[in-house]
């Protein structure tokens, strides 16, 4: 009877501890590195996936920065801990290493300042930056590997600098469009070609204020998103309190844009082919938006080829990774 017993309490182990074993290897797979950590960069991707960070273990920054979908997520309000919501959509989180400011509005001044901010959002990870610090320094393997990269247990400030250190690695430039700039004529189609022509022509103005290599400028402007009626995000006014930046939001970058749906800050157009018809005559989704930007005073008059060689043009910025392999 006794012999039974063990052999039924090693079998429930075995079962337990391969189960185990099987749930960290789905876990560490996300990663583009095998094993421990041994740079501020790794060390940031592996905190990036931790749902350590949130309050009840149940998210990390990918549940909403999701990798496949250039870091940003796919519904218009993601939810946070408890199933809250804030009202922005989700930015990708590639290709800021250059962003002087961070977020729609701005409000954050560098990669590691911004850290804490989704962590402490009650809408998001729900979690005090120093209880964050504590669980990272109750962890064995997170104190041995900070330890390790920078000589210290974990920080508010280390935490941040490794988080940072990773998103500075998230550039994403194997592009046909960069291809294309490269010097290979083949990289894009004649009807992106023409899209690219529209973009930086005075006719769709696009580049006038989606430019440099990232397609922004980081400035602030209004494209008509707020009427204060149905529309209420306040955007930069909200931080700076200066009536001129009322309904402006940071020009979002554009490149992976194809994957990243919905758009705008508050996610309200589905597809590419609704941002595009809204930039032609945006009086038609939002009749009486309030310090509109004199760039969007007037319709464009897009003709329908016109609009899908813009959306062919956008199409050429998703880097090779985000491509679906049939
Ligand atoms: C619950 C969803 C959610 C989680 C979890 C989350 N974020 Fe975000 N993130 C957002 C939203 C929403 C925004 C846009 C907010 C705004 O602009 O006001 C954003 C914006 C950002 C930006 C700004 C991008 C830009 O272009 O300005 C960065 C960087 C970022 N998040 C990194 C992180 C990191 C790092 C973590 C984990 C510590 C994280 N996020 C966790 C939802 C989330
Ligand atoms: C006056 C400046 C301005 C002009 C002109 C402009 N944009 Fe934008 N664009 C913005 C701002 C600001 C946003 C973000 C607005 C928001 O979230 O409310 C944006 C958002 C977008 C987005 C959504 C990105 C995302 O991740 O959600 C796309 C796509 C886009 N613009 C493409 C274009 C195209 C194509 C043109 C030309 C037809 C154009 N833009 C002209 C300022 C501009």
């Amino acid at each position: 009877m006794k012999k039974l017993w063990v052999v039924v309490l090693l079998t429930v182990a075995a079962i337990y501890f391969c189960s185990a074993c099987r749930i960290k290897a789905a876990t560490d797979d996300r990663l583009s590195f095998k094993g421990a950590p041994t740079t501020k960069e790794q060390l940031g991707e592996k905190l990036f996936f931790e749902t350590l960070l949130s309050a009840d273990s149940s998210l990390s920054c990918a549940s909403c920065h999701i990798p496949a979908f250039g870091f940003a997520d796919t519904v218009a309000f993601s939810r946070g801990v408890g199933g809250h919501t804030g009202k922005r959509n989700t930015q990708s989180c590639a290709n800021i290493t250059d962003r002087p400011v961070l977020f729609y509005d701005g409000r954050a001044a560098s990669l590691e300042d911004q850290v804490h901010f989704p962590i402490q959002d009650t809408n998001e990870m729900s979690l005090q930056a120093a209880q964050a610090v504590a669980r990272l320094r109750a962890n064995k393997d997170y104190v041995t590997w900070f330890g390790k990269i920078f000589g210290s247990a974990p920080t508010e400030k280390n935490l941040a600098e490794a988080i940072a250190a990773f998103e500075r690695t998230l550039e994403t430039s194997k592009t046909p469009f960069d291809r294309y700039m490269d010097g290979d004529e083949r990289a894009i189609s004649a009807a992106a070609k023409r899209g690219r022509e529209l973009f930086m022509s005075p006719k769709a103005k696009c580049f006038d204020c989606h430019f440099s290599p990232d397609f922004t400028g980081d400035e602030f402007r209004n494209i008509g998103l707020y009427d204060g009626v149905t529309l209420k995000d306040e955007g930069r006014y909200g931080i700076t309190g200066k009536k001129e930046d009322l309904g402006k939001f940071r020009v979002p970058g554009l490149r992976n844009v194809a994957v990243t749906a919905p758009y705008m800050h508050n996610g309200m157009f589905r597809t590419l082919k609704e941002v595009i018809a809204y930039y032609d005559d945006p009086y038609k989704v939002v009749a009486n938006p309030i310090n509109i930007d004199t760039l969007m005073l007037r319709p464009l008059g897009l003709t329908s080829s016109e609009k899908q060689d813009l959306e062919a043009f956008l199409l050429t910025l998703t880097d090779d990774r985000f491509v679906k392999k049939k």
